[in-house]
C-alpha cells in the first residue's frame, strides 16, 4: 500500500529527536524574536504560550494520533480516514484538509528556504568573512544580501537542492535522526549565549520586556499572530507532524509525546528572546524586523571572546535545525505529488523542487528588484510570510479540527489516550474532542474576525 510505514522508530527517544529536529528551526529563533518586538513583548509571549498550550497542543496530538492510527504520511492518511471505515466515519469529504496542507508546506517551504539561505550566508561570513572585525561588517553582511536578490535565491536554491537530495536519496529518516541529535548541543550552546547575553547589562530590561505583560502593548492583530506563530513554531497545520506520528512503536503514548515536544518547543523561543533582546534594547536597535537575529547576534557575539567560534557553532546548528524543518515540508509535499500525479519519488521531488525555487523568486526579490511592491505598506516578504502564518495556517487547522471531529471514530482515538504505564483516565480524551470540536474552532474564528475587523477599520478610519 502507498505511504504505508513499515519501520518504526527503535526507541522512543529517535522519534523525539526527529520530531523536535523538525519543529526546532527558523520559527523559535528568528520569528519569534522579531513578532515578538512587533507585538509589544511580554502580553504577546504570554498570548503565544496559552495558545500552544490550549490549541497548539491539542491539535499537535491530532496530527500524530492521525499519523500512528492511519500508519501513513499526510495525503494517505487523510484518504484513509476517508475510506476507511475502522478508523473513519462513513461521511464524504475531509474538508480539503488535506488540499490546505499542500498548499501551505509549499508556501512555507519558499520563503523558509530564503531565510535559510540568509543563514548559510552568515555561516560563511562567521566562518570566512571576518564579519566580527567591525560594526560596519555586520550591517553591511545585511546589505549585501538585502541589495541582491539574486544572491538570495542562488542560496535558497541551493538550501532546497540539499534538502531535495536528502530526500530522493530516501535518508531523510537518518538525517532527521541525526539533526535532532545535533539539537541538544544547540539547546546547551543557546544556554551559554542566554547567560553571556544577559551579562551585558541589560537582563533586568530584557525580562521585563519578555515577561512583564503589559496589555495596552498589543494591537488588534496581536491575537492571531500569536495564534499563527504559535502553529508555525509547532510545525502543525501542514500535515508534517502526522508523518512523524506515523513512525511511532504502537505503544508510544501520543498526548505525552505531544506534551513533551511543545514543551521543548517553547522553552527554546523563550531562549532565543533571551538571547536578543539585552542587544537589542542595549543598542537601541528597535524594531529591524526580519533582520533582527541577524543584526542583533552578530553585536553580542563581538562583545564576546571566541565570539567566531560561537558564531559559527550557532549557525551551523541554526542551519541543521532549518534543514530539519524543511526536509519534513519537502517529504510531505513529495508524498503528495508522488500520489497526485502517479509519478515516481525522484520525478516529484523535481517538480516540487522547481515548483518552489519558482515561488521564493518574489520573496527573495522582496528587498531588491521588488523593493518598490508593498502591500499595505509592507514588504512582500513580510506579506507573504503573514498570509501563510496568519492566513493559510490556522484554516489548514480549522480544516483539520473539522475533518477530525466529523471523521475520526471515537475507539481507536480513545485507545491513544489511555497510558498503560500511568493509566490516564479516558477524561483526557474528553476535554481534547472538545477541544478539537469547539473550543479551537472558535478561537481561530474569533482571532481572525477579530484582526480581519481591525484591518477594516484601519482601512476605513485611518486610510491605510
Ligand atoms: N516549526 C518549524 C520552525 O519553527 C517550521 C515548520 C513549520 C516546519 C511547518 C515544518 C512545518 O522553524
Amino acid at each position: 500500500m502507498p505511504g504505508r510505514r513499515d519501520t518504526l522508530w527503535g526507541t522512543r527517544f529517535g522519534f523525539y529527536l526527529a520530531a523536535v529536529g523538525s519543529a526546532l528551526g527558523l520559527g523559535n529563533l528568528w520569528r519569534f524574536p522579531f513578532v515578538t518586538v512587533e507585538n509589544g513583548g511580554g502580553a504577546f509571549v504570554l498570548l503565544y504560550v496559552g495558545f500552544v498550550l490550549i490549541v497548539g497542543l491539542p491539535i499537535l496530538i491530532g496530527e500524530l494520533m492521525l499519523g500512528k492510527i492511519a500508519r501513513r504520511g499526510s495525503v494517505a492518511a487523510f484518504r484513509r480516514l476517508e475510506n476507511d471505515d475502522e478508523i473513519g466515519e462513513s461521511e464524504p469529504g475531509t474538508f480539503g484538509a488535506g488540499g490546505f496542507a499542500a498548499l501551505s508546506c509549499l508556501l512555507v517551504l519558499a520563503y523558509y528556504a530564503v531565510v535559510s539561505g540568509w543563514v548559510l550566508h552568515f555561516l560563511m561570513q562567521f566562518a570566512f568573512g571576518g564579519i566580527l572585525s567591525s560594526g560596519e561588517n555586520i550591517d553591511s553582511s545585511m546589505r549585501v544580501l538585502k541589495d541582491s536578490g539574486l544572491l538570495q535565491l542562488a542560496l535558497a536554491s541551493v538550501h532546497i537542492l540539499i534538502s531535495l537530495v536528502i530526500v530522493v536519496k530516501g535518508v531523510q529518516e537518518g538525517i532527521e535522526k541525526w539533526v535532532g541529535n545535533i539539537m541538544p548541543v544547540f539547546v546547551v550552546l543557546l544556554g551559554i549565549l542566554v547567560v553571556k547575553s544577559l551579562a551585558t547589562g541589560q537582563a533586568t530590561e530584557a525580562l521585563r520586556f519578555q515577561f512583564y505583560p503589559d496589555f495596552t502593548k498589543l494591537n488588534w492583530h496581536s491575537p492571531l499572530h500569536a495564534l499563527g506563530h504559535a502553529f508555525f513554531s509547532l510545525s502543525v497545520g501542514m500535515g508534517t507532524m502526522i508523518a512523524f506520528g506515523s513512525y511511532l512503536k504502537p505503544e508510544a503514548h501520543i498526548p505525552s509525546a505531544g506534551f513533551r515536544v511543545a514543551t521543548l518547543d517553547t522553552v527554546i523561543s523563550l531562549f532565543a528572546g533571551l538571547l536578543i533582546f539585552p542587544t537589542i534594547i542595549g543598542m537601541s536597535l528597535g524594531s529591524s524586523g526580519p533582520e533582527m537575529l541577524f543584526r542583533a547576534l552578530p553585536r553580542l557575539l563581538q562583545g564576546i571572546e571566541s565570539g567566531w567560534f560561537f558564531g559559527v557553532a550557532f549557525f551551523v546548528c541554526l542551519y541543521l535545525g532549518a534543514l530539519g524543518a524543511s526536509i519534513g515540508l519537502l517529504e510531505a509535499l513529495v508524498a503528495n505529488v508522488t500520489e497526485a500525479l502517479k509519478v515516481s519519488r525522484e520525478k516529484a521531488a523535481w517538480v516540487v523542487g522547481t515548483a518552489t525555487v519558482v515561488c521564493a523568486v518574489i520573496p527573495a526579490l522582496s528587498s531588491s528588484v521588488l523593493d518598490d511592491v508593498t502591500v499595505n505598506g509592507r514588504s512582500l516578504f513580510l506579506f507573504w510570510d503573514s498570509v501563510v502564518v496568519n492566513g493559510l495556517l490556522p484554516l489548514g487547522v480549522l480544516a483539520f479540527c473539522l475533518a477530525l471531529s466529523k471523521k475520526l471514530k471515537a475507539a481507536p482515538a480513545i485507545h491513544e489516550f489511555v497510558n498503560d504505564d500511568s493509566l490516564v483516565t479516558q477524561t483526557l480524551y474528553s476535554h481534547w474532542r472538545f477541544a478539537i470540536r469547539f473550543l479551537i474552532p472558535s478561537i481561530i474564528v474569533m482571532c481572525v474576525m477579530t484582526s480581519l475587523l481591525a484591518s477594516f477599520a484601519e482601512v476605513i478610519f485611518l486610510g491605510r
